[in-house]
């Protein structure tokens, strides 16, 4: 059976006005439910890939596509990471005048309009990354670690199909960062989420199913610059 890739990139390159190629022609293919670490040094294109497989940018040349197709607009875009898919970042951003419980709500503002309904599914999301007793925290009175459970819970805040996480445990201790992606791991075989984790770190591989080595804006998979991640994996 020929499964459509939720995420997919054709012959993407991106450019900077300074010259600069992020990206070169890359192709990649990712199943529904599959984890993927995307590995290589500082500099390598990893966030710039990563912001490509969600259209928070557009190539220079060759286009990406969610779930088969390739969304019209940038704000055809918006309603999709809006509705399915979540984002953890190294620095958390959360807001840091609101609390742990107001943070993970965010994202359902536009998508759930009964308040009651967001609440509550902001508690079991708090309960699920184990920081029920830290819902009235702000981020300023939560440590690293404790602040990207957050993040991870406002990532799933509205059921994604996909989880793209940019060096996730970049600002963390290894202990702590052990626990974090011990989380994403659980989450993804759990919810059958997708999962796509960009690191430097070696360690963080193991937590994924498949491992895409970048370098100088390509994949490093021989003897072309393309990697197809079926769902057998
Ligand atoms: N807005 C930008 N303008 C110019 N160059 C950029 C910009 N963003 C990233 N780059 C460059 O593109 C390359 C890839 O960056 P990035 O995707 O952030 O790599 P990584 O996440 O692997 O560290 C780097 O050389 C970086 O300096
Ligand atoms: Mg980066």
């Amino acid at each position: 059976m020929i499964t459509t890739p939720i995420l997919a990139l054709e012959g993407v390159s991106r450019r900077y006005a300074q010259g600069v190629t992020a990206l070169q022609e890359v192709t990649l293919q990712i199943a529904p439910g599959v984890s993927v670490a995307l590995r290589g040094p500082s500099g390598c294109g990893k966030s710039t890939l990563l912001h490509m497989l969600c259209g928070l940018d557009r190539p220079s040349a060759g286009r990406a596509l969610f779930n088969g197709t390739q969304p019209a607009s940038a704000g055809a875009w918006a309603r999709i990471r809006a509705a399915r898919i979540g984002f953890v970042f190294q620095a958390f951003h959360l807001l840091p005048m609101l609390n742990a419980m107001e943070n993970v709500q965010i994202p359902m503002l536009g998508i759930e309009r009964n308040a009651r309904s967001r609440r509550r599914r902001a508690e079991t999301l708090l309960e699920r990354v184990g920081l029920a007793a830290r819902a009235c925290h702000r981020p300023g009175q939560l440590s690293g670690g404790e602040c990207q459970r957050v993040a991870i819970a406002r990532s799933l805040a509205n059921k994604p199909d996909v989880i793209l996480a940019d060096e996730p445990t970049g600002n963390l201790d290894s202990q702590t960062s052990a626990a974090i992606l011990g989380l994403l791991a659980d989450i993804h075989k759990s919810d059958g989420v997708t999962l796509v984790m960009a690191t430097h770190d070696a360690t963080i591989s193991s937590f994924a199913q498949r491992t895409i080595h970048m370098l100088d804006g390509r994949l490093l998979v021989l003897p072309s610059a393309e990697a197809v991640i079926s769902c057998t994996c």
